[in-house]
């Protein structure tokens, strides 16, 4: 499914934009005419184009000037100039400053359509540039949703049923359950999925700056910035913005973002006019809101407009289902040296024991600390941290240091366990001879 992409053209003669609207529009191009700077200038405010197609000669500016100055305020937009024949000279010039194309007047309909579609792949092009830019550091981890416990399926059939909708979307859960991962994921499968993906946590937003980040300022709007500033929201237009802990929000900017949310209309810090952004919202937080609307702390209006659709992501410990699945995964993908990984089922019955307070998070953190203690591939009880190995009801952290002996009985143990009792599998793993082997389960009576 695909949006129209929009387009501005600034012409001074009214009929030739007629003809022109007349003709390029359609199920893929909007439109927009305006017959003067002062015009486009207003229109540009309030819409996000992403070409704009401008005559050289205008009536209150030259179109050369207006360039420089919708590039200065525009993001990815690319810009083609009209020129008559006297021009070439200005063009040729332009095309130096960095203009997609010019095109001489009288030109033929057939071109000035196949320099605009081409203008607009390259806008999508730089979009998509800047989406990876943003999404590369844990894109890997983050396209698939790990689990077959009923709660994950029916995210995943949620995920999916959103697929065509452009809602808001709340994902609640607690720390490391996988809200970023459900973020991701909502976003790669909406038709915005080739769009950036920007994702800002805003307990970390500095309080003083977080109007200028979100929504940008313009130069000199307060002492410190020396430079105009695109904020988060036009950085994510036809995209995604995912805004974490937005629980953390101060009521101020709750508020203007309530707004962008109803209207699609922002205004920079220190500007009067509005812009527009073209953006699709998802939030998450692990804060109860409803609560802290009571309070007094969290707008409510903008409680309920985030909150019409909500995904609630339950503890690890509530779908134990999903953590032998989960811890694969995780061992696949931090296993780096190719070796053949195993998790004991002893092991696997610790871990399922336990309560994981920090969620997949830390049975990520936990899996990567055992295969690093690990030398064989196996994660034995050894390699899990005594939080883990403590849950045992007799509390084994309160038991005395075990002896090397001891260690070595319970390794060989494990080993034999793993293998089904295959001693030559077993001496291979452990490094030692078959008939060393042998002598220790005599030794230790296994
Ligand atoms: N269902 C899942 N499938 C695969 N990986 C997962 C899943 N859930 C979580 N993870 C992984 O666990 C880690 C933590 O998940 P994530 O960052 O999404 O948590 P979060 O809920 O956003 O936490 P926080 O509240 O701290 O931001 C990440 O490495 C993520 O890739
Ligand atoms: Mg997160």
């Amino acid at each position: 499914m695909h949006t129209p992409y929009k387009v501005l053209i600034v012409d001074d003669e009214e009929s030739i934009l007629k003809l022109l609207k007349k003709e390029l529009e359609s199920d893929e191009r909007f439109i927009h005419t305006a017959t003067c700077a002062r015009e486009a200038r207003k229109l540009l405010k309030k819409h996000a184009y992403d070409v704009i197609i401008l005559d050289i000669r205008l009536p209150d500016a030259n179109g050369l000037d207006l360039y420089a100055e919708f590039k200065g305020q525009v993001r990815d937009v690319e810009i083609i100039l009209i020129t008559g024949h006297g021009d070439i000279d200005n063009a040729v010039k332009a095309m130096r400053l960095g203009v997609y194309d010019y095109i001489t007047k009288p030109f033929k309909l057939d071109k000035l359509e196949l320099v605009l579609d081409r203008a607009y792949q390259r806008v999508c092009l730089q979009r998509e540039n800047r989406s990876l830019r943003h999404t590369q550091r844990s894109n890997s981890d983050n396209k698939i949703i790990i689990g077959k416990s009923e709660p994950i399926k029916h995210i995943k059939y949620l995920i999916d049923r959103l697929k065509s909708s452009e809602v808001p979307v709340l994902i609640t859960g607690e720390s490391g359950a996988g809200k970023d991962v459900v973020a991701r994921s909502i976003h790669m499968t909406s038709s915005r999925a080739s769009q950036p993906l920007i994702i800002k946590n805003c307990a970390m937003l500095q309080r003083e700056l977080v109007h200028s980040e979100l929504f940008g300022h313009k130069k000199g709007a307060f002492t410190g910035a020396s430079e105009a500033r695109e904020g988060l929201i036009s950085l994510a237009h036809t995209g995604t913005l995912f805004l974490d802990e937005i629980g953390d929000l101060s009521k101020d900017v709750q508020a203007s973002l309530l707004r962008v949310l109803e209207t699609k209309a922002f205004r920079r810090m220190g500007e009067s006019e509005e812009r527009r952004a073209d953006v699709r919202f998802l939030f998450a937080t692990n804060r109860n809101l409803t609560k802290a609307v009571e309070d007094g702390q969290f707008n409510e209006a903008l409680f309920h407009r985030i909150n019409v659709f909500n995904i609630h992501i339950p503890r690890l410990m509530k779908r134990k289902e999903d953590l032998p699945l989960l811890a694969e995964h995780f061992l696949n993908r931090l296993n780096t040296n190719q070796r053949q990984c195993v998790i004991p089922e002893k092991t696997m019955q610790l871990m399922l024991r336990y309560d994981w307070p920090g969620n997949v998070r830390e049975l990520r953190n936990v899996l990567e600390r055992a295969l690093i203690l690990s030398d064989n591939g196996i994660i034995t009880e050894s390699t899990l941290p005594k939080e883990l190995t403590a849950t045992n009801g007799t509390d084994k952290a309160a038991a005395p240091p075990m002896s090397l002996e001891s260690m070595e009985r319970e390794h060989i143990k494990n080993i034999l366990a793993v293998y089904n009792g295959n001693k030559c599998k077993a001496s291979e793993i452990l490094g030692i001879g078959r008939k060393t082997l042998y002598r220790k389960i005599q030794k230790y009576s296994l």
